[in-house]
């Protein structure tokens, strides 16, 4: 049986690919207020404001690529069994050749039904006032906005606990749940954490910090385990 590894990333690895993080300085958050374009509150507010940020994510998202850090850890399958758990809404991972990514926040290239979380749609387009479900009600992005459930974390949660390996890449760890899944990690087993910036690390045993930029510290490591026996 092949060693599993779980790698748990966040805005960080898809900087370099000219993605903005949320919270670094220059970050989304600075100049859009969380609450109008990231919860129902602001959806049930101004649907057009929040259908304009992820549309101008969309469009963006389309003209960018993945870069060596999403390519590295694609690279890692050779060896191991391995699943991304993105908080990412973006397909970096996926166009890099990872086969298994769980996308907790969502993803920004589905649309889905306001009344109907299940109706789920591919879209690489904008999503416009009026574009609708098949049970005729309107299209919103599919994400996980503050404030609503992260169903995805019941099947994350599992998986990390199966880990035997831990990464954790670019992520300011300070949005749970997801946060919360580096305590779900074994006792025992490796564990590494790649960010640019002197970040607080959290509190569980037998974790190394690697502090460099994605592309650096994931080509490191990918090239350390699969050279390791
Ligand atoms: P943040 O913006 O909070 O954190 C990004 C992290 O990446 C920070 O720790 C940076 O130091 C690090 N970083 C920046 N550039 C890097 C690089 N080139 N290489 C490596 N690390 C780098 O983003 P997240 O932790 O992903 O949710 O944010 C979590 C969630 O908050 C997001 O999924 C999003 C946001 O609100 C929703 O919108 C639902």
């Amino acid at each position: 049986m092949k060693t599993k590894i779980v790698v748990l990333t966040g805005a960080g690895i898809s900087a370099e690919s000219g993605i903005k993080t949320f919270r670094d300085s220059g970050g989304l958050w600075e100049n859009h207020r969380v609450e109008d374009v990231a919860s129902t509150e602001g959806w049930n507010n101004n649907q057009q404001l929040v259908l304009n940020f992820y549309n101008q994510r969309r469009k963006q998202l389309l003209e960018r690529k993945p870069n060596r850090a999403h390519f590295a850890l694609a690279e890692l399958e050779r060896k191991y069994d391995v699943t991304v758990i993105t908080q990412n809404v973006d397909d970096l991972h996926e166009r890099a050749g990872s086969a298994n990514v769980i996308h907790l926040h969502g993803e920004l290239l589905k649309a889905r039904s306001c009344v109907d979380e299940n109706l789920i749609y591919n879209w690489n387009k904008d999503i416009l006032e009026g574009d609708v479900c098949e049970r005729g009600a309107q299209l919103r992005p599919h994400i996980v906005w503050f404030g609503e459930a992260v169903p995805l974390m019941e099947t994350a949660a599992p998986i990390v606990r199966d880990a035997d390996i831990f990464i954790v890449v670019g992520t300011s760890l300070v949005v749970y749940p997801a946060a919360g899944l580096v305590n779900y990690t074994r006792y025992e087993i490796p564990k590494w954490l790649i960010d640019a910036n002197d970040i607080p690390l959290p509190r569980v045993p037998h974790l190394k910090f690697i502090n460099e930029k994605a592309t650096i510290g994931v080509d490191y490591l990918v090239n350390l385990l699969l050279t390791e026996n």
